[in-house]
């Protein structure tokens, strides 16, 4: 979503600056053409050289510098813009955009620009809170500006409250979330399942697996940035949850086929990736269970199998993790859950499969065709399942009624 991109980054005067080198340095790296704009009062916290060397590009702070490119003619940065974002973006940069004020290089090209805008708020908390300044949030958001943040924490004055600038991984969450929106998912809802299941013993104790979530979250985050309108129903993990994907928390597999069974009735296509225990105990101890005998025999009863259950008319991905027979079972399990795709990796490979960020799989497909895929992180395994997924949809439609 980003490679190529040509993206504007505004920096206003906040001691937040330091976190939009890091932006700048996060999307350099990713192959966006990063222009960065400073304001006077930016330039009192950092140098443009610390831009201009992390971006390898010029940076823009004077409308009228004779020696620079942009003064020629000041909204070429605003007609070349995929996106603009302004992180951090102070209270009174704020009330200047909210009233159409131009009266610098910032202020001119967010005038100029068609491309999306994503503002990153960052300020005092009562300067936040401040009726001013939430109307202008108000009049921009109106106008179809992306917010995202402020969060809640310490501030420059020591003080907790809300105005610290969002988390880098939030701000690059949504610009990757604003860049997909015209992707090949766009208007496609696409729930997604992740993460192992708990089945409780008693208050304290449960039977799980040792999926860490990885994959299902990867493509979670793939088909937000291609545009989709996202479901991740997770297990519990130690992931954090996506920017811009609608996320529901779930302990047992229970619990998880109620979200996925609710969430599907919209869904154009739900891929399983969680790892479901096939099992529960058949009653939770109401206490903790103590250790007074040699041996103790807990009851188990069978779970939902959760895609033979869920029905609808949807495209279909189940995962399947093997230690031997990897085609043969994955062709199994196609059929059996009437899948139309099946990505099954061999989880005896140490490069692969639970915990890793990387994984090696296979996709086969409902005329058994299968697709070997060699090691790839985990995330572009998730774009490779999209790739066949995006072919399996009907063309006419998405489910969603608005983006
Ligand atoms: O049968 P097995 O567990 O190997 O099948 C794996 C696929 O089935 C995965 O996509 C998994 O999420 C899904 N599954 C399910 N409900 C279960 C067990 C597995 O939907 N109870």
């Amino acid at each position: 979503m980003v490679r190529d991109k040509n993206i504007v980054l505004g920096v206003t005067g906040s001691i937040a600056v330091y976190k939009a080198v890091e932006v700048a340095s996060k999307l350099t790296q990713e192959g966006a053409k990063v222009d960065v704009v400073m304001t006077k009062a930016a330039q009192e916290f950092v140098t443009p050289l610390t831009f201009r060397a992390i971006t390898n590009r010029p940076v823009a702070t004077e409308m009228f510098d004779p020696v620079s490119e942009f003064s020629i003619e000041h909204v070429t940065l605003a007609a070349r813009a995929d996106l603009v974002v302004i992180a951090p973006a102070t209270a009174n940069v704020i009330a200047k955009l909210a009233g159409g004020i131009a009266d610098d290089m910032l202020g001119c090209t967010v005038l100029a620009t068609k491309a999306p805008i994503i503002v990153a708020p960052a300020m005092d908390a009562n300067m936040y809170q401040n009726q001013i300044t939430q109307q202008n949030i108000a009049r921009l958001k109106e106008r179809g500006f992306t917010f995202v943040g402020p969060g809640y924490g310490r501030l420059a004055t020591g003080e907790i409250g809300l105005g610290r600038l969002a988390d880098i991984e939030e701000i690059l969450g949504t610009i990757r979330q604003v860049l997909g929106r015209r992707g090949d998912l766009a208007k496609r809802r696409i729930v997604v399942s992740a993460g192992g299941t708990q089945e409780p013993m008693d208050p304290v104790r449960h039977i799980s697996n040792r999926s860490s979530g990885k994959m299902g979250y990867a493509i979670a985050e793939a088909a937000r940035d291609r545009g989709a309108s996202v479901v991740l129903v997770s297990g519990p993990t130690a992931l954090h949850p996506p920017v811009g994907v609608e996320v529901i928390q779930v302990q047992t597999a229970v619990q998880m086929r109620d979200a996925i069974v609710d969430a599907a009735k919209q869904a154009d296509a739900l891929l399983m990736a969680a790892a479901v225990s096939d099992y529960r105990p058949a009653a939770a101890a109401k206490s903790k269970i103590k250790k007074e005998r040699e041996t103790l025999s807990i009851e188990l009863v069978r779970n939902p199998d959760i895609l033979s259950e869920v029905r609808g008319d949807f495209v279909r991905v189940g995962f399947a993790a093997e230690s031997e027979n990897v085609v043969e079972n994955a062709k199994v399990k196609l059929k059996g859950k009437n899948l139309d795709l099946i990505v099954a990796n061999d989880i005896t490979a140490t490069d692969s499969g639970f915990g890793v960020d990387t994984n090696r799989v296979l996709i086969v497909d409902r005329q058994g065709k299968v697709k070997r895929l060699p090691l790839l992180s985990k995330l572009e395994v998730a774009h490779k399942v999209l790739d066949r997924v995006v072919e399996l949809l009907p063309k006419s439609r998405g489910r969603m009624k608005k983006t």
